[in-house]
């Protein structure tokens, strides 16, 4: 990991074409699923980032044979099953490593403990334990639901829950151990988030029903399902993708172009917004790609607009509203984002961190319990101010979007801890100093 900091500077305008790096979310799932099933899963464009690494050594840990052939490139052998592992399971910063891992591993008659870096050992993990001790699972460790935590697996029986919080991780956990609950399990989930586990168990070969009823998502899995090795090809992570884009969009005279971006409409908030704020921004060619949709997306430098961010978007965008406050910045006017409450328990508080990062940089915020307002600095040829050196308390997300911002201030911006990118970018600097961006380590 660098100790040394990154520091990025206004230069000349971002050209290129690039690709995404692997979609965070569905790495974990398609090691995870692999392990799981029976027989063998081949993965391409896994996402080589931390986060899915201690997942794929997980993966092993529990008995799957897990193996890289080449770049992004994987095949686990499942066995059907886990097994008890000899060691504690380290997810290191990953929150949807373990949470969906404690899922998929309570089904079985094994115990295993968990852990994380300080960051993952200070995120609230009752959101998954709840439900799956309501199904029968025991969890022992520290109180207040941190980690570490000691399950005793096995035994499980259906549950019908209803999401307390809109979380495609919990929703995820109690479907991986419904897999091997009597009965199955249903998922009641007021607001819709991410449906890649469900995508993907059919994928594998099981039959998930999704009813809605007046407007809220049923998610069924009825029990006693086999899980089939198969082939997943990963998209690209709009999430990555938007740090590329926004740079392009506030840095005049850019155009960039991302390719083999991951469209699914539970994850594209982000773009959605930008749009609205006057972001020229261009999809083509969209196909489709293990039952998702890709795209490529253009970003051309433009003129931003502040805007209001309704709550009911926040699933579809929640890990991109670091990124976009970063383009408010940039904007006309003022952007309010609100019911983004779940910002506060991400790798870092986020909501806390933009603020005091974007303050530091002289721009104007107002922090609220569950949002955030940023007043775009933006007036005719005269960029934000920046000159800040910004504490990211090992968040690759907060790392990233303050580095975007040096890109487009009068003065650099610099950050701390730069070498947590990798958990879910690593090729971040070098994709943007490519891109003709003005990025290397603080001097
Ligand atoms: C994820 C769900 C989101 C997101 C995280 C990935 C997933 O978390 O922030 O980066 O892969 O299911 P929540 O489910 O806690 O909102």
């Amino acid at each position: 990991m660098t100790s040394a900091g990154l520091t990025a500077r206004r230069g000349g305008p971002l050209r290129g074409r690039v690709r995404a790096p692997g979609d965070k979310s569905i790495s974990h799932r398609a090691l995870i699923f692999g392990a799981l099933a029976n027989g063998v899963t081949e993965v391409e464009g896994l996402l080589e980032g931390e986060d899915v690494k201690r997942s794929a050594q997980a993966m092993a840990a529990f008995g799957a044979e897990v193996e890289r052939l080449g770049e992004g490139h994987w095949r686990v052998v499942g066995k059907g099953g886990f097994a008890e592992p000899s060691d504690v399971i380290d997810c290191g910063n990953a929150g949807t490593g373990v949470r969906l891992i404690m899922g998929a591993a309570a089904g079985f008659d094994l115990a295993a403990t968990f852990t994380g870096d300080a960051s993952l050992r200070g995120r609230p993990m009752n959101r998954v334990l709840n439900p799956l001790r309501e199904m029968g699972a025991v969890f022992l460790g520290r109180s207040g639901g941190r980690l570490p935590l000691t399950l005793q697996g096995g035994g499980l029986k259906r549950i019908a829950y209803r999401l307390p919080m809109a979380s495609a991780q919990v929703k995820s956990a109690v479907l991986l151990a419904g897999l091997h609950a009597e009965g199955g399990a249903l998922v009641i989930e007021p607001e819709a988030t991410r449906d890649h586990t469900e995508r993907m168990l059919r994928g594998f070969g099981a039959t998930v029903n999704v009813e809605i009823i007046d407007g809220v998502g049923h998610i069924d899995l009825p029990g006693g399902q086999v899980l089939t090795g198969t082939h997943v090809r990963v998209p690209g992570d709009p999430s990555s993708a938007a740090f590329p884009l926004v740079a392009a969009l506030i840095t005049p005279g850019s155009e960039v172009t991302v390719e083999g971006v991951l469209l699914n409409p539970l994850r594209t908030g982000l773009f959605t917004t930008l749009k609205e704020m006057g972001a020229d921004l261009e999809i083509t060619n969209i196909r489709v790609e293990s039952g998702e949709e890709v795209g490529d997306i253009t970003a051309r430098y433009s003129d931003l607009a502040g805007v209001e961010v309704p709550p009911e978007r926040a699933p579809s965008m929640i890990d991109e509203y670091p990124i976009l406050a970063v383009a408010a910045a940039h904007a006309r006017g003022a952007t309010h984002m609100r019911g983004i409450g779940e910002m506060r328990v991400k790798e870092s508080d986020r909501i806390a961190l933009m603020a005091a990062g974007l303050a530091a940089c002289g721009i104007g915020v107002e922090e609220e319990p569950e949002g955030l307002i940023v007043v775009g600095a933006a007036k005719a040829n005269h960029p934000a101010r920046g000159g800040a050196r910004v504490v990211t308390k090992g968040d690759h997300r907060i790392a990233m979007s303050h580095l975007v911002m040096g890109l487009a201030s009068d003065q650099p911006v610099s950050v701390d801890e730069p070498g947590m990118i990798a958990t879910s970018f690593p090729g971040f600097v070098q994709m943007m100093v490519g891109l003709g961006a003005d990025l290397g380590e603080t001097a």
